[in-house]
Protein backbone atom coordinates (compact mmCIF):
# COMPACT_ATOMS: atom_id res chain seq x y z
CA UNK A 1 0.00 0.00 0.00
CA UNK A 2 1.11 3.37 -0.48
CA UNK A 3 1.30 5.78 2.56
CA UNK A 4 1.28 9.71 2.09
CA UNK A 5 2.28 11.16 5.42
CA UNK A 6 1.54 15.25 5.96
CA UNK A 7 3.84 16.41 8.92
CA UNK A 8 5.05 19.95 10.11
CA UNK A 9 7.32 19.94 7.95
CA UNK A 10 6.19 18.97 4.47
CA UNK A 11 4.41 15.58 2.96
CA UNK A 12 5.95 12.60 2.68
CA UNK A 13 5.21 8.86 0.94
CA UNK A 14 6.47 5.64 1.57
CA UNK A 15 4.59 1.74 0.94
CA UNK A 16 3.82 -0.96 3.12
CA UNK A 17 4.88 -4.21 2.95
CA UNK A 18 1.67 -6.60 4.04
CA UNK A 19 1.18 -7.01 7.07
CA UNK A 20 3.60 -4.13 8.19
CA UNK A 21 2.44 -1.44 10.95
CA UNK A 22 2.08 1.86 9.64
CA UNK A 23 5.39 2.93 12.27
CA UNK A 24 7.96 0.33 11.12
CA UNK A 25 7.00 1.03 7.11
CA UNK A 26 8.13 4.71 7.87
CA UNK A 27 11.20 4.11 9.72
CA UNK A 28 12.48 1.46 7.49
CA UNK A 29 12.11 4.49 4.98
CA UNK A 30 13.83 6.91 6.92
CA UNK A 31 11.30 8.60 8.36
CA UNK A 32 12.27 9.78 11.37
CA UNK A 33 8.27 9.07 12.61
CA UNK A 34 7.75 10.11 16.21
CA UNK A 35 8.21 6.72 18.40
CA UNK A 36 9.15 5.63 21.59
CA UNK A 37 8.24 2.19 22.90
CA UNK A 38 7.29 0.78 19.38
CA UNK A 39 5.21 -1.50 21.05
CA UNK A 40 2.31 0.73 21.91
CA UNK A 41 2.54 1.74 25.55
CA UNK A 42 3.88 5.55 25.62
CA UNK A 43 1.14 7.00 23.02
CA UNK A 44 3.78 9.04 21.32
CA UNK A 45 3.17 7.58 17.64
CA UNK A 46 -0.14 9.09 17.48
CA UNK A 47 -1.32 9.99 13.81
CA UNK A 48 -4.43 10.36 12.37
CA UNK A 49 -5.86 8.91 9.72
CA UNK A 50 -7.40 11.18 6.97
CA UNK A 51 -8.06 8.98 4.41
CA UNK A 52 -8.49 5.62 3.51
CA UNK A 53 -8.55 2.04 5.25
CA UNK A 54 -6.31 0.79 8.46
CA UNK A 55 -6.51 -2.16 10.39
CA UNK A 56 -5.64 -1.46 14.22
CA UNK A 57 -4.14 -4.81 16.20
CA UNK A 58 -4.12 -3.99 19.70
CA UNK A 59 -7.49 -1.64 20.68
CA UNK A 60 -6.42 -1.78 23.74
CA UNK A 61 -3.06 -0.77 23.89
CA UNK A 62 -2.17 1.71 27.05
CA UNK A 63 -1.19 4.08 24.49
CA UNK A 64 -4.25 4.26 22.62
CA UNK A 65 -5.88 6.01 25.85
CA UNK A 66 -6.17 9.33 25.16
CA UNK A 67 -6.87 8.83 21.94
CA UNK A 68 -9.85 10.57 19.67
CA UNK A 69 -10.88 7.26 18.26
CA UNK A 70 -13.80 9.38 16.49
CA UNK A 71 -11.27 11.70 14.66
CA UNK A 72 -9.07 8.76 12.79
CA UNK A 73 -6.72 8.89 15.81
CA UNK A 74 -4.39 5.73 16.02
CA UNK A 75 -1.30 4.62 16.79
CA UNK A 76 1.40 4.26 13.77
CA UNK A 77 3.17 1.27 15.95
CA UNK A 78 -0.40 -0.72 16.38
CA UNK A 79 -2.14 0.16 12.69
CA UNK A 80 -1.75 -1.56 9.51
CA UNK A 81 -3.08 -0.06 6.20
CA UNK A 82 -6.00 -1.91 4.26
CA UNK A 83 -5.14 -0.04 0.70
CA UNK A 84 -3.11 3.43 -0.02
CA UNK A 85 -4.20 6.14 2.51
CA UNK A 86 -3.68 9.48 3.74
CA UNK A 87 -2.50 10.07 7.42
CA UNK A 88 -1.52 13.52 9.25
CA UNK A 89 1.47 13.23 11.74
CA UNK A 90 2.01 16.38 14.51
CA UNK A 91 5.32 16.45 14.38
CA UNK A 92 8.60 17.68 12.43
CA UNK A 93 9.96 14.59 10.54
CA UNK A 94 13.18 14.21 8.82
CA UNK A 95 13.55 12.10 6.04
CA UNK A 96 16.96 10.67 7.36
CA UNK A 97 18.06 9.66 10.94
CA UNK A 98 20.25 12.62 12.01
CA UNK A 99 22.48 10.71 14.31
CA UNK A 100 21.18 7.00 14.19
CA UNK A 101 21.46 3.35 11.54
CA UNK A 102 17.89 3.35 9.29
CA UNK A 103 16.03 0.28 11.12
CA UNK A 104 15.59 -3.02 9.47
CA UNK A 105 14.05 -6.22 9.19
CA UNK A 106 16.44 -9.36 9.99
CA UNK A 107 15.93 -12.71 11.39
CA UNK A 108 17.99 -14.40 13.89
CA UNK A 109 18.45 -17.60 15.81
CA UNK A 110 17.74 -17.61 19.61
CA UNK A 111 20.96 -18.82 21.15
CA UNK A 112 22.69 -19.18 24.63
CA UNK A 113 19.61 -19.03 27.08
CA UNK A 114 20.58 -18.39 30.67
CA UNK A 115 18.94 -17.55 33.91
CA UNK A 116 20.49 -14.45 35.40
CA UNK A 117 17.96 -14.54 38.57
CA UNK A 118 14.82 -16.32 39.72
CA UNK A 119 13.07 -14.22 37.25
CA UNK A 120 15.83 -12.77 35.40
CA UNK A 121 16.28 -14.56 31.58
CA UNK A 122 19.18 -13.66 29.14
CA UNK A 123 19.53 -14.53 25.49
CA UNK A 124 21.02 -14.06 22.50
CA UNK A 125 19.82 -13.83 18.87
CA UNK A 126 22.74 -14.37 16.31
CA UNK A 127 21.39 -12.22 13.22
CA UNK A 128 20.88 -13.03 9.78
CA UNK A 129 23.03 -10.17 9.05
CA UNK A 130 24.80 -7.64 11.24
CA UNK A 131 23.83 -4.76 12.75
CA UNK A 132 24.90 -1.91 13.23
CA UNK A 133 23.59 0.38 16.39
CA UNK A 134 24.67 2.96 19.34
CA UNK A 135 25.00 2.09 23.31
CA UNK A 136 21.76 2.40 24.55
CA UNK A 137 19.60 1.33 21.63
CA UNK A 138 16.84 -1.25 21.35
CA UNK A 139 15.02 -3.90 19.12
CA UNK A 140 11.76 -4.94 18.69
CA UNK A 141 11.22 -9.13 18.79
CA UNK A 142 8.65 -11.17 17.32
CA UNK A 143 8.59 -14.41 18.13
CA UNK A 144 7.05 -17.37 16.53
CA UNK A 145 3.14 -18.45 17.68
CA UNK A 146 3.43 -15.64 19.71
CA UNK A 147 0.55 -12.37 19.41
CA UNK A 148 2.65 -9.01 18.99
CA UNK A 149 6.03 -7.94 19.50
CA UNK A 150 8.38 -6.76 22.42
CA UNK A 151 11.08 -4.11 22.96
CA UNK A 152 14.46 -5.19 24.34
CA UNK A 153 17.57 -3.32 24.82
CA UNK A 154 20.91 -4.36 23.46
CA UNK A 155 23.26 -5.63 26.35
CA UNK A 156 26.35 -5.81 24.32
CA UNK A 157 27.88 -3.37 22.09
CA UNK A 158 30.22 -3.88 19.33
CA UNK A 159 29.77 -1.37 16.22
CA UNK A 160 28.56 -3.58 13.69
CA UNK A 161 27.01 -6.70 15.49
CA UNK A 162 26.76 -10.33 14.12
CA UNK A 163 24.60 -11.12 17.59
CA UNK A 164 22.82 -9.41 19.89
CA UNK A 165 22.51 -9.92 23.70
CA UNK A 166 18.91 -8.95 25.19
CA UNK A 167 17.40 -9.32 28.79
CA UNK A 168 13.84 -10.62 30.00
CA UNK A 169 12.46 -10.22 33.17
CA UNK A 170 9.69 -13.16 33.83
CA UNK A 171 6.22 -11.89 34.26
CA UNK A 172 3.80 -13.83 35.92
CA UNK A 173 1.19 -13.59 33.30
CA UNK A 174 3.55 -15.22 31.03
CA UNK A 175 3.99 -14.64 27.34
CA UNK A 176 7.45 -14.44 26.07
CA UNK A 177 9.49 -15.37 29.49
CA UNK A 178 7.35 -18.37 29.53
CA UNK A 179 8.26 -19.17 25.67
CA UNK A 180 11.43 -18.78 26.24
CA UNK A 181 11.87 -21.76 29.10
CA UNK A 182 9.71 -23.57 27.19
CA UNK A 183 10.84 -26.34 24.55
CA UNK A 184 10.72 -24.83 21.56
CA UNK A 185 12.63 -21.25 21.93
CA UNK A 186 16.79 -22.31 21.73
CA UNK A 187 17.68 -22.40 18.15
CA UNK A 188 13.98 -20.84 17.33
CA UNK A 189 13.77 -18.31 14.51
CA UNK A 190 13.07 -15.02 15.56
CA UNK A 191 12.13 -11.57 13.43
CA UNK A 192 14.02 -8.66 14.77
CA UNK A 193 13.03 -4.68 13.94
CA UNK A 194 15.87 -2.47 15.01
CA UNK A 195 17.96 -0.41 15.92
CA UNK A 196 15.04 1.77 17.63
CA UNK A 197 15.60 4.18 20.53
CA UNK A 198 16.89 7.64 20.78
CA UNK A 199 18.45 7.34 24.78
CA UNK A 200 21.90 6.62 23.03
CA UNK A 201 25.70 7.58 24.26
CA UNK A 202 27.78 9.13 22.19
CA UNK A 203 31.82 9.46 23.33
CA UNK A 204 32.66 13.22 21.50
CA UNK A 205 29.60 14.35 23.75
CA UNK A 206 31.99 14.14 26.80
CA UNK A 207 30.25 14.40 29.57
CA UNK A 208 30.08 12.68 32.85
CA UNK A 209 27.57 10.03 32.64
CA UNK A 210 25.01 9.59 35.16
CA UNK A 211 22.71 5.86 34.66
CA UNK A 212 19.51 5.27 36.97
CA UNK A 213 18.08 1.86 35.88
CA UNK A 214 15.56 -0.30 37.78
CA UNK A 215 15.24 -4.23 36.68
CA UNK A 216 15.66 -5.36 32.97
CA UNK A 217 16.27 -1.50 32.02
CA UNK A 218 19.98 -2.02 33.36
CA UNK A 219 19.87 -3.54 29.67
CA UNK A 220 21.07 -0.47 27.75
CA UNK A 221 23.33 0.54 30.69
CA UNK A 222 25.18 -2.37 30.14
CA UNK A 223 26.10 -1.30 26.53
CA UNK A 224 26.32 2.37 27.03
CA UNK A 225 29.23 0.79 29.69
CA UNK A 226 30.83 -1.34 27.21
CA UNK A 227 30.85 1.56 24.45
CA UNK A 228 32.24 3.93 27.41
CA UNK A 229 35.16 1.88 27.93
CA UNK A 230 35.95 1.52 24.29
CA UNK A 231 36.48 4.89 24.05
CA UNK A 232 38.12 5.07 27.31
CA UNK A 233 35.73 7.72 28.47
CA UNK A 234 36.26 7.14 32.47
CA UNK A 235 39.55 7.83 32.07
CA UNK A 236 38.70 11.66 32.04
CA UNK A 237 34.92 11.45 32.81
CA UNK A 238 32.93 10.21 35.66
CA UNK A 239 30.31 7.60 35.33
CA UNK A 240 27.79 6.74 38.03
CA UNK A 241 25.40 4.16 37.77
CA UNK A 242 22.29 3.40 40.08
CA UNK A 243 20.89 -0.43 39.15
CA UNK A 244 17.38 -0.72 41.38
CA UNK A 245 16.63 -4.39 42.35
CA UNK A 246 14.04 -5.46 45.24
CA UNK A 247 17.08 -7.71 47.24
CA UNK A 248 20.52 -8.68 46.94
CA UNK A 249 19.44 -11.50 45.31
CA UNK A 250 17.62 -9.68 42.20
CA UNK A 251 21.34 -8.32 41.00
CA UNK A 252 22.76 -9.52 38.18
CA UNK A 253 25.70 -8.24 36.06
CA UNK A 254 27.46 -7.82 39.38
CA UNK A 255 30.35 -9.54 38.11
CA UNK A 256 30.79 -7.41 34.84
CA UNK A 257 30.11 -3.96 37.07
CA UNK A 258 33.07 -4.88 39.34
CA UNK A 259 35.30 -5.27 36.45
CA UNK A 260 33.94 -2.00 35.31
CA UNK A 261 34.62 -0.34 38.29
CA UNK A 262 38.21 -1.63 38.74
CA UNK A 263 39.31 -0.64 35.45
CA UNK A 264 37.89 3.03 35.46
CA UNK A 265 40.52 4.16 38.00
CA UNK A 266 38.29 5.65 40.50
CA UNK A 267 36.18 7.47 37.90
CA UNK A 268 33.32 5.07 37.94
CA UNK A 269 30.77 4.10 41.04
CA UNK A 270 28.26 1.82 41.19
CA UNK A 271 25.53 1.23 43.55
CA UNK A 272 23.17 -1.50 44.16
CA UNK A 273 19.96 0.24 45.42
CA UNK A 274 17.72 -2.54 47.29
CA UNK A 275 13.62 -1.45 47.33
CA UNK A 276 12.51 -4.35 49.51
CA UNK A 277 15.43 -4.83 51.89
CA UNK A 278 18.25 -2.53 54.49
CA UNK A 279 21.65 -4.03 53.34
CA UNK A 280 23.87 -4.72 56.64
CA UNK A 281 27.12 -3.31 55.03
CA UNK A 282 27.77 -1.06 52.18
CA UNK A 283 29.32 -2.42 49.93
CA UNK A 284 28.72 -6.05 47.96
CA UNK A 285 30.13 -8.42 50.46
CA UNK A 286 31.11 -10.82 46.67
CA UNK A 287 31.69 -7.98 44.22
CA UNK A 288 34.47 -5.49 45.60
CA UNK A 289 33.57 -1.96 44.22
CA UNK A 290 29.86 -2.64 43.81
CA UNK A 291 28.11 -0.16 46.70
CA UNK A 292 24.62 -1.20 48.17
CA UNK A 293 22.03 1.22 49.45
CA UNK A 294 18.54 0.62 51.03
CA UNK A 295 15.65 2.25 48.92
CA UNK A 296 13.76 3.46 45.19
CA UNK A 297 16.63 3.67 43.10
CA UNK A 298 15.82 7.02 42.20
CA UNK A 299 15.91 8.07 46.11
CA UNK A 300 19.14 6.67 46.22
CA UNK A 301 20.83 8.58 43.68
CA UNK A 302 19.11 11.09 44.43
CA UNK A 303 20.81 11.29 47.95
CA UNK A 304 24.03 10.49 46.51
CA UNK A 305 23.83 12.60 43.32
CA UNK A 306 23.52 16.07 45.53
CA UNK A 307 25.89 18.45 44.41
CA UNK A 308 27.15 16.64 41.61
CA UNK A 309 25.02 16.95 38.50
CA UNK A 310 27.51 19.03 36.82
CA UNK A 311 28.38 18.54 32.86
CA UNK A 312 26.72 15.07 32.98
CA UNK A 313 24.37 13.31 30.65
CA UNK A 314 21.30 11.14 32.61
CA UNK A 315 19.87 7.48 31.44
CA UNK A 316 16.79 6.29 33.04
CA UNK A 317 15.49 3.57 32.14
CA UNK A 318 12.71 0.98 33.55
CA UNK A 319 9.38 0.77 34.72
CA UNK A 320 7.41 3.68 34.25
CA UNK A 321 6.85 5.11 37.85
CA UNK A 322 10.44 4.14 38.69
CA UNK A 323 11.34 6.82 35.46
CA UNK A 324 8.85 8.87 36.38
CA UNK A 325 10.46 9.15 39.69
CA UNK A 326 14.11 9.82 38.21
CA UNK A 327 12.72 12.45 35.60
CA UNK A 328 11.27 14.70 38.40
CA UNK A 329 14.53 14.14 40.69
CA UNK A 330 16.88 15.17 38.01
CA UNK A 331 14.83 18.53 37.21
CA UNK A 332 13.91 19.37 40.58
CA UNK A 333 17.12 18.36 42.63
CA UNK A 334 19.70 17.89 39.82
CA UNK A 335 18.62 20.93 37.90
CA UNK A 336 18.87 18.98 34.56
CA UNK A 337 17.55 20.40 31.14
CA UNK A 338 15.34 18.27 28.96
CA UNK A 339 18.45 17.79 26.72
CA UNK A 340 20.62 16.31 29.15
CA UNK A 341 18.57 13.28 29.77
CA UNK A 342 17.77 10.30 28.04
CA UNK A 343 15.74 7.48 28.85
CA UNK A 344 13.48 4.57 28.35
CA UNK A 345 10.24 3.49 29.71
CA UNK A 346 9.51 -0.10 29.41
CA UNK A 347 5.85 -0.76 29.88
FE1 LIG B 1 3.66 3.59 19.47
FE2 LIG B 1 4.91 3.94 21.81
S1 LIG B 1 5.70 4.18 19.83
S2 LIG B 1 2.81 3.63 21.45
Amino acid sequence: CAVSVETKSGVFGFDCAPGETLLYAGLRHGLTLPHECATGTCGTCRARVMTGEVDVAWEEAPGAARLKRDKGDILLCQTRALGDCVLRVPAEVAEKPARHQIPAYRTGLMENIRRLTSDVISFEVALSTPMEFDAGQFVVVEAPGLQGARAYSMVNFTRSAERIELVVKRKPSGGFGDWLFGPGAEGAEVKVFGPLGRATFHADENKNLLMIAGGSGIAGMMSILASAAESDHFRTRKGYVFFGVRTLADGFYLEEFARRVAEANGNLEVTLALSHEEPSREDHPDHPGVKLAGGMVHEVASRAMAGRYDDLMAYVAGPPPMVDGALRTLITQGGLSPSAIRYDKFG
